[in-house]
């Protein structure tokens, strides 16, 4: 199983520097890190103005940089190419970058767009969050930009703000419909906490202390290692419903319907749209129920909430497939106390709340399960709470 201690930040910062000097010549005026996420519980609400509970990974993307005053900005990443993206701030539109590129230049976009005076800048990424695994890696390499970003140019922005900056780039610039959970897990978690994540008003988030390890429990990430294509179509058409179904009930949100209401909500909307508006009013229900469980520090009773969200994302909401499906099953009958899909779905990764000592056992039928379907093995990760966006401590050497 892959621990997470295998990525020291301050090694990978010494050469994450090394490269940056090999590529722009000179040492990076600093380095940022922001990290991936799971969600706890709260899955499609949070463009119903909903709630979430999302925490970060200790897996993150490092971003090493340094200010330009030419106005360009040069983009490398060690898991791309090997290539330099050389652009114009200036002319940076929507329609002109493409792939990963996109993400980062995006920000750089929507910090102009929102009329923050930023320039050009050399940048060179290296992520240890998995891609294709909906831990939100795109998130987390806006993030570091936002973040590099706010201190390069002394922009002073509060985190939510660098949360929306973010999500507006992947929604304008990289074309991507979300919400805002996973900009703001990436940006505003701490350590050895899950956010509380209002998205009506992301401002008031509230850190709720999440101790797996005081508890004897651990929390396992399992990337089953396939992503569904109609994805990104399926989610802007869950999207589009949801919010049909709020003008039909004349609520400016899903997020405003009682759960006393939803009965007679379920009897006056059309058959299509109903499960999802049983998924989205149950869901923030079990937000508040895993939060206040959390607040009396039964880490535990978190498992029979998660198990319940996935029924409702399998069933209603219809977004898991045969693979998530099959992790959480899996899971479950080898002991653990409570199993989820997470992220948005249609593949990516599961998240199975175990007790200590019990993380090889359910990894190991997890995988055995896969094997009998004829799926290729999932990659199974053991997690705690960690930091949200920060800046690096300079490396040793350049201090
Ligand atoms: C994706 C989106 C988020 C959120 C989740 C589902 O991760 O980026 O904004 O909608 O799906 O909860």
């Amino acid at each position: 199983m892959n621990q997470t201690l295998e990525w020291d930040e301050d090694s990978r910062a010494e050469r994450a520097a090394d490269t940056f000097r090999r590529l722009f010549g000179g040492p990076p005026d600093g380095m940022w890190a922001a990290p991936g996420r799971v969600n706890l519980i709260g899955e499609h609400t949070d463009y119903n103005d909903g709630f979430a509970l999302p925490m970060a990974l200790p897996h993150t993307t490092l971003l090493a940089a340094r200010a330009r005053t030419d106005g360009r900005l040069r983009l490398h990443s060690a898991q791309g190419d090997g290539r330099i993206t050389d652009l114009a701030v200036a002319a940076l539109d929507p329609d002109a970058v493409t792939g990963w590129a996109a993400y980062p230049a995006g920000v750089v976009w929507a910090l102009a767009e929102a009329g923050h005076p930023v320039g050009g800048a050399d940048l060179h990424f290296d992520s240890t969050v998995p891609t294709g695994a909906g831990l939100s890696s795109s998130a987390a390499l806006e993030c570091a930009v936002a973040v590099a970003y706010d201190d390069l140019y002394g922009l002073r922005l509060p985190g939510p703000e660098l949360a929306r900056i973010a999500q507006r780039a992947e929604n304008a610039f990289a074309g991507v419909p979300c919400g805002i959970m996973d900009q703001m897990a990436s940006v505003c978690c701490t350590a050895g906490a899950a956010l509380h994540l209002d998205a009506r008003s992301p401002q008031d988030h509230r850190q709720v202390p999440f101790d797996l390890q005081g508890q004897g429990l651990r929390l396992l990430v399992i990337d089953t290692r396939v992503s569904h294509d109609l994805g990104d179509g399926a989610y802007a058409a869950l999207r589009a419903g949801c919010e049909r179904a709020a003008a039909l009930l004349g609520l400016p949100a899903l997020r405003d319907l009682p759960p006393g209401e939803l009965a007679r909500a379920l009897r006056i909307l059309p058959a299509e749209l109903a499960p999802l508006v049983r998924h989205v009013v149950t869901e923030n229900a079990r937000v508040a129920e895993a939060v206040s469980r959390l607040r009396e520090g039964d880490v535990a009773a978190l498992g029979p909430i998660l198990t319940a969200g996935h029924a409702s994302l399998r069933d209603d909401y219809r977004v898991s497939c045969p693979e998530t499906d099959l992790a959480v099953t899996a899971a479950l009958g080898a002991g653990a106390l409570g199993a989820r899909m997470t992220g948005g779905g249609f593949g990516g990764s599961v998240i199975a709340l175990v007790e200590a000592g019990q993380e090889d056992a359910v990894g190991v039928s997890v995988t055995t399960a896969f094997g009998a379907a004829g799926h290729r093995p999932p990659r199974i990760l053991c997690v705690t709470p960690a930091a949200g966006a920060h800046r690096l401590a300079p490396p040793l050497g350049t201090r």
